[in-house]
């Protein structure tokens, strides 16, 4: 057979890994060819490829990034995409292709699929906001360099009896800011499935602060919103995708803070540290478990399906169930990492 692969969407750690296995399993467990496409769908609708094979794959698994590069382009929004897209995977007699992407990317391997592409998709973000599965790559390396941050943070919020702010990523769910604040002893978590009062904030730092020398760190999800009409909010600006730009509601919260209590406050943006580098073991395991499955799917002929984490086994299941609608926060952790609060 031959198979291609793509990497769309943001980066995220692991992507690198989940390559090395589709290559590994497509050659070695099958006699595969297999043809990597850069830039996600940009490399299908411009036919820009790369040969990949399991020596091109060496030194790959603790590789932060995506060698193939990606974006968020989609053949849905560009002229005459999705036929180019056609004549691509045809002029490569492929197969099958390997999507490995977050919502954007894997909403558009269904829209594929549905009009006859040979997919097979791969979930990742660190925000592991994809539903139907338990968990995506990337995140558990997220939530360990959030941890290690505010732990740091809390040594330097102690010593000069301050509140620290830290903004950890998140668009619309707040998964990392749950775990890595509950993780790190957060004094607060704000999230954006719910919205929060700045006055219940605030005198939850000043009752510590009251306690004695007890500085806080607040854990802010980058989507955590107030309560309408409670807080100043300024525009929002939009990219060129149409995604808000998010970032900043730490300094907004941090000043609220700062003005109603009078107390020294800092924040700390987390930002893009969140998504480089090595990724953990455990999403290094995950990353390859996906690859090995995602090929063993095409020859079994399951497309439009998607790799999904599921009670400890890999499984497949529909995309169209994985991008139907983001995966919040799970009620009964949210509410254990509450009890922590203050
Ligand atoms: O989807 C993952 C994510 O990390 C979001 O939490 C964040 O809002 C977004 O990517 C930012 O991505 P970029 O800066 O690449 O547009």
């Amino acid at each position: 057979m031959r198979i291609g692969v793509l990497t769309g969407g943001g980066d995220c750690p692991g992507l690198n890994a989940v390559i090395r296995a589709v290559v590994r399993r497509a050659e070695r467990g099958f006699g595969d060819e297999v043809v990597g496409f850069l830039d996600g769908w940009r490399g299908v609708v411009e036919d820009d490829t790369v040969s990949l094979d399991v020596d091109a794959c060496r030194g790959l698994l603790p590789r932060g990034g995506t060698v193939l590069g990606t974006s968020r382009l989609q053949p849905f929004g560009m002229q005459d995409g999705v036929e180019r897209a056609r004549g691509t995977i045809e002029r490569h007699g492929l197969d099958g292709l390997v999507v490995v992407g977050g919502e954007g990317t894997l909403s558009c391997a269904r829209g594929l699929h549905e009009l006859g592409f040979p997919v097979v998709g791969v979930p990742k973000t660190i925000d592991n906001d994809i539903s139907a599965t338990e968990m995506t790559f990337g995140f558990e390396t997220a939530i360990e360099i959030a941890t290690e941050a505010i732990d740091r943070l809390h040594t330097t919020a102690e010593s000069h009896d301050r509140v620290m702010v830290v903004e950890v990523m998140g668009r619309n769910v707040g998964h990392i800011a749950a775990w890595a604040g509950m993780a790190g002893g957060a004094t607060v978590t704000l999230v954006p499935e719910e919205p929060f009062d700045i006055a219940e904030v605030c005198a939850v730092v000043r009752r510590r602060h009251e306690r004695g020398r007890f500085a806080s760190v607040l854990v802010v999800a980058e989507g955590a919103r107030p309560i309408e009409g409670t807080m100043e909010m300024p525009e929002e600006e939009v990219d060129a995708f149409g995604h808000v730009r998010l970032g900043g509601i730490a300094h907004l919260v941090s000043a609220e803070i700062e003005h109603r209590t009078g107390f020294d406050t800092r924040v700390t943006i987390l930002g893009h540290v969140q998504r480089g580098g090595t990724p953990t073991a455990f999403d290094r395991v995950l990353a390859s478990r996906f690859g090995v499955v995602a090929v063993d799917a095409i020859h079994e002929g399951g497309f439009g399906m998607m790799t999904s984490l599921t009670a400890g086994e890999i499984l497949l299941v529909p995309l169209s169930e994985a991008v139907a609608e983001v995966k919040k926060l799970d009620s009964d952790l949210w509410d254990t990492a509450k009890v922590f609060f203050a």
